[in-house]
């Protein structure tokens, strides 16, 4: 089967090839999928740099944390799967840019019927965190303020249409006038070019100065240290990326602006998987897989009601997968851009 493979870190244009490699066989509690869509994927932009924090592995490996398919094969227990159309986060988080791939049953949910399989391909991560994010941790409630950053992109299109859905007042930036259209096109009250300049004025004004309720952050840096001041007291202020490079990771806390701002400061990460033996191991707080199920439930009845929909800015073929992660990371694309075998 064909695999795009990171060979050495670098951009992605240099650091992967298209190879043959055999078919992976599924062990306990996992599938094999062949994969029919995947989306590009911002934390697969910086794997391919080797500044992927979550995971590591050692060169080469096969790139793809996200696909969607038809199972074709099944380790033990993972049998009542065969044959279903599904969205899945990959194995290792690896391999989903290849014609198959692994996936463990925890973090597969069956692809909404109604969708096409590049749409079933565009929803999972962005509606699985952002879902995660507005209503799991930040409990944002109609009425409320929300901002999201990065609006017009996968997670935060994603975002904007769920916090509309909730009934909030929605508030986004994003870079460029196309960009803000599309987001006040999604419903939002207010956009804000923040490569332009900065948001926090317009946003103290939209808000007669009290600042917003729920804000989430998949930029860091600098975007997170003005964010700060933009918090409404009590406000819950979610961070869940970090695409405005990765070293803005290693900047460390500013706490006193969080003192003075007498908000929450969250973190949002989506797994889903055996929580307690996760937390021994590594010492970090996944969520169980019933929520997941919960969340991806309460995912399809707002797309039966038509009130959330998946958003691809622009299909290609996965032969052009490198000229992809490429748009994605020069901040050129709009939604999500879905490749297909
Ligand atoms: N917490 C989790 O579990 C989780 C899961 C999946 C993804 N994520 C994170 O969510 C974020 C969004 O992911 P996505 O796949 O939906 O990507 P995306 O938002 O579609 O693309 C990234 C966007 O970030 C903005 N950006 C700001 N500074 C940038 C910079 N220096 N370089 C590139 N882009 C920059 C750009 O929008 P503008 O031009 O409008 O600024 C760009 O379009 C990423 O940080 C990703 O790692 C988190």
């Amino acid at each position: 089967m064909k695999s795009w493979q990171v060979l050495r870190y670098a951009r992605p244009s240099d650091a992967l090839e298209l190879v043959d490699l055999p078919s992976p066989e599924p062990g306990p509690n996992e599938v094999r999928l062949r994969v029919l869509a995947a989306p590009a994927n911002f934390n697969d932009v910086d794997a391919c740099h080797g500044r992927y924090a979550t995971v590591h592995p050692p060169l080469p490996y096969s790139l793809g944390m996200e696909a969607m398919g038809v199972v074709e094969a099944a380790g033990a227990g993972a049998e009542s799967w065969l044959g279903k159309r599904i969205i899945a986060t990959t194995a290792q988080v690896q391999g989903a840019y290849s014609e198959e791939a692994l996936a463990p049953t925890d973090m597969i949910f069956e692809a909404p019927e109604s969708l096409g399989d590049a749409e079933a391909a565009a929803i999972f991560f962005p509606f699985h965190v952002a879902y995660v994010a507005l209503h799991v941790r930040g409990a944002l409630r109609a009425g409320e303020t929300l901002l999201v950053h990065a609006g017009a992109g996968g997670v935060g299109s994603a975002a904007l249409q769920l916090g509309v859905a909730a009934g909030a007042r929605v508030f986004a930036t994003a870079g460029g006038e196309r960009k803000l259209a599309f987001c006040h096109e999604l419903g939002a009250e207010l956009a804000i070019d923040y490569r332009a300049g900065e948001f926090l004025p317009a946003v103290l004004e939209a808000t007669e100065g009290r600042g917003v309720d729920v804000l989430l952050d998949l930029v860091g840096g600098d975007v997170t240290e003005q964010g700060f001041r933009a918090m409404a007291f009590n406000g819950r202020y979610l961070q869940a990326g970090f695409s405005g490079g990765i070293e803005a990771e290693d900047t460390g806390l500013v706490p006193r602006p969080i003192l003075f701002g007498n908000f929450n400061y969250m973190g949002v990460m989506l797994a889903y998987g055996d929580a307690l033996a996760t937390k021994r191991a590594a010492h970090i707080n996944i969520m169980p897989r019933e929520l997941g199920l919960q969340v991806q439930e309460s995912l399809n009845l707002l797309l039966a009601e038509r009130r959330i929909r998946p958003i691809i800015g622009e299909r290609m073929p996965m032969e052009r997968l490198p000229a992809a992660l490429e748009q994605l990371a020069s901040r050129n694309t709009i939604g999500r851009v879905v490749l297909s075998w």
